[in-house]
């Protein structure tokens, strides 16, 4: 409103206040359209053969020891130095190696790792390892003990996906070393894929954490079900035939806080737009093709990464047969009651 004197009474109201720590909502929320969301992520591609080339650089000017862990972080085009993908979580490619150790910690945020490269390193969780090989997707609950070791002659590299960004801004930040380089070995290797993932549960089993106690998923045997699976010819619209990696305990997410899927685009795929409120890293494990997502259109093949910010229309198309690993925050989003998707031929599409 403005006074007879041509003051801008809002605007002087609005500066005294804010002297005092106040806001007023009105004038705060003036012009800003919240009838949907507006991630403020772009999306975004890294060639794998150039992030390899940098990665090897890496492993000459830095040790495991001396980096803890050596690794090359995504970052969003819209977020320069701030350690993220997307909106919601951190992503960055890890090298292990040969002979080298990541030495033992544990911190409040959840890890997914997703195997690039490498055959002979293994990874420890909780008193148990795994051995990792291309394409072999792995948890790291949050506050579980955990380090990592190459004991082959060539070098280990993986994608990690961290939530990151929400224990970040939940200020739930906490991180431990391990007294020694590795943790004691308390279980045999395999054990909790017997225990828990041959389709069976330990009599009277309680769950002591929101992670699947099935901390490895080998690839031989999620690209085996993509195979068999691809026999049914049932494809959907948007999405190929995509699984989500679950918790065999619950049936729920992987993760608490991120969610993991393994899909498979046949050749010839021209998928139909598609949008979500969960925002998406993609991670090629075969193929070619590409992803238009908005006015964008990202080519991609083997070891390349991507993004989808929240709310981004996409869509995927597949110039030969395609497997694609991705992360996304939609537990997060569920959890809460937040989570939406937008397909054509949705009433609201
Ligand atoms: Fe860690």
């Amino acid at each position: 409103m403005t006074s007879e004197q041509g003051i801008d009474e809002q605007a002087v109201f609005h500066n005294r206040i804010g002297a005092h720590n106040l806001a007023a909502l009105w004038v705060g929320r003036r012009g800003v359209d919240l009838t949907r969301p507006k991630s403020p992520a772009v999306a975004a591609r890294w060639h794998y053969d150039g992030l390899r080339e940098e990665l090897a650089e890496a492993g000459h000017i830095v040790t495991a020891q001396e980096a803890f862990r050596r690794v090359l972080v995504l970052e969003n085009p819209a977020f320069p130095g701030e350690m993220r993908a997307t909106n919601t979580l951190y992503a960055g490619l890890q090298l292990v190696l040969p002979g080298e150790i990541a030495p033992c910690h544990r911190h409040s945020q959840t890890a997914i790792r997703f195997v690039i490269e490498g055959t002979e390193a293994y990874t420890s969780v909780d008193g148990e390892r795994t051995w990792l090989h291309p394409g072999d997707f792995v948890i790291t609950p949050n506050w579980a003990w955990h380090d990592h070791a190459n004991e082959g002659n060539a070098p280990v590299v993986w994608l990690d996906v961290l939530d990151t960004p929400l224990v970040d801004f939940l200020d739930t930040v906490f991180r431990e070393n391990y007294p020694a380089p590795q943790q004691q070995i308390s279980r045999p290797d395999g054990d909790a894929n017997a225990r828990y993932g041959a389709g069976l549960l330990p009599v009277g089993y309680q769950a002591n954490s929101l992670n699947s106690p099935v901390f490895s998923y080998p690839f031989a045997q999620t690209r085996a079900a993509l195979e068999a699976l691809r026999k049914a010819g049932r494809w959907d619209d948007c999405h190929g035939l995509k699984m989500q990696y679950i918790n065999p305990a619950t049936g729920d997410f992987a993760t608490p806080t991120m969610a993991a899927f393994l899909q498979l685009l046949p050749a010839g795929f021209d998928g139909a737009l598609y949008r979500t409120t969960e925002s998406i890293i993609y991670s090629v494990v075969e193929g070619r093709g590409r992803t238009v997502i908005g006015d964008r259109t990202i080519e991609w093949g083997p070891r390349d990464l991507f993004v989808i910010p929240g709310w981004h229309g996409h869509r995927h198309a597949a110039d030969e047969d395609a497997v694609l690993f991705s992360v996304s925050d939609q537990p997060m989003q569920t959890k809460l009651g937040l989570w939406r998707d937008e397909r054509p031929g949705d009433p609201t599409a």
